[in-house]
């Protein structure tokens, strides 16, 4: 099979594109990515010479480049990872989370009825579902939970998950989505909770907790979110969506305690600010459906799993201490322009 993951230079699909270059040596993984600032080659640096693997640098967005790609590549499967993904982002700019997230993922479609292909993946989020309140622990997301944004990021995300399952109802496309909680593990881009509070604690730099701390978040480790979609892209019904969450919940506050912990910090670095706006209070995902029907079981628990993650942030100071200087950026021209790879 060709299987087309785009946003693969990111934190998951980063991970995704290691796991099936790694699990699949007789399919064709073409990685495209348009380099953002959340894209970094190094991620891909491991796989960069396997025989079944390929960088293609592009958007999304841009049709008659999407289109020729598709023509040429004649693409199985497609799973798209790509995306602007944080919400912080998305108060100060949300235009280019509706081209992206929206206008991409159209795009994308558009080829995929086009040139056809046997599955369209579209890797989405719990936070389409909006938030649950702190006080009913019992309520968790379900695939039958209404779709109630808070966020640009979030309500650009939940548009294209209707565009997608409009794609199948309307022109028969096989399509498929996952809607997962939190994400933690190696290749997180230092702007998001986890690895801020790692390489800000290393640096015994101040820990901005927004709010009071007491926002709650159900971790998962990217492993078994990518076990996940494997198995859904895979194994899933056509026109499905599945959540996918492991019930890690903890506060921020309970996180950024751990990771001080481990790294023999004191709580004193702990700074609280101003509150993020439209702040969902808790996620909380119920998996059945992914564990009855195609037996997803994940492997990480969130206590050993944040203590392996910290073990690699401290393992890997060059890929995030490349990022803090901006020296990422320069990945692209050095291996591929330079090199001639494209
Ligand atoms: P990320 O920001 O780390 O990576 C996004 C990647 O997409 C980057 O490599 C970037 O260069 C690329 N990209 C952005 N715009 C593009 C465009 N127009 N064309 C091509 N490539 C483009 O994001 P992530 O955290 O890895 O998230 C990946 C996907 O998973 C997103 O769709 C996100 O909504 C979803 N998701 C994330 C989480 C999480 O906890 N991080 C949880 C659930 C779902
Ligand atoms: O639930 C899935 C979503 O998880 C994904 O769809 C998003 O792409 C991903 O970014 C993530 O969104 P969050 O907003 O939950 O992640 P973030 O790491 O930005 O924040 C996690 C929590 O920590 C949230 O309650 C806000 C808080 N926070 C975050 C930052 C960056 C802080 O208290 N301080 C911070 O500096």
């Amino acid at each position: 099979m060709k299987i087309l993951v785009t946003g693969g230079a990111g934190f998951i699909g980063g991970n995704f594109v290691h796991y099936m270059v790694e699990k699949y040596p007789e399919d064709m993984i073409v990685n495209l990515d348009a380099l953002t600032y959340a894209g970094n080659l190094e991620t891909c640096k491991s796989v960069e010479d396997a025989n079944n693997y390929k960088f293609v640098k592009g958007d999304i967005a841009n049709r008659d480049f999407i289109f020729n790609l598709f023509e040429e590549e004649k693409f199985d499967v497609v799973i798209n990872f790509a995306a602007e993904s944080h919400v912080d982002r998305s108060i100060e700019d949300p235009g280019i989370f509706v081209q992206t997230n929206v206008m991409g993922t159209t795009t994308l479609l558009d080829a995929c009825v086009k040139y056809g292909i046997t599955r369209y993946h579209q890797v989405s989020t719990d936070e389409v579902y909006g938030d649950l309140p702190l006080d009913r622990p019992d309520l968790f997301f379900t695939e039958e939970t209404p779709l109630h944004t808070s966020s640009p990021y979030s309500s650009s995300k939940a548009s294209a998950d209707l565009f997608v399952l409009s794609y199948h109802r309307t022109f028969g496309l096989p399509v498929s989505v996952s809607r997962c909680s939190n994400n933690y593990g190696p290749y997180h881009f230092p702007e998001k909770l986890i690895p801020l509070m790692i390489s800000r604690a290393l640096a015994d730099g101040s820990l901005p907790v927004y709010g009071n701390g007491e926002n709650v978040r159900d971790w998962l480790h990217v492993y078994d979110h990518c076990v996940a979609i494997d198995l859904i892209v895979r194994k899933g019904r056509v026109g499905e969506v599945y959540n996918v969450g492991g019930h890690n919940e903890r506060t921020n506050l309970e996180v950024v305690q751990t990771i001080l912990k481990a790294l023999d910090k004191p709580e004193s670095l702990i700074t609280y600010v101003q509150d993020r706006k439209g702040h969902d209070m808790r996620y909380a995902i119920d998996p059945e459906k992914l564990e009855n029907e195609l037996g997803w079981v994940p492997k990480y628990n969130f206590d050993t799993g944040i203590q392996q993650t910290i073990q690699w942030y401290l393992d890997n100071k060059d890929w995030w201490q490349n990022i803090l200087s901006g020296d990422y950026q320069n990945y692209f021209e050095t291996m591929y322009k330079e090199k001639g790879r494209v």
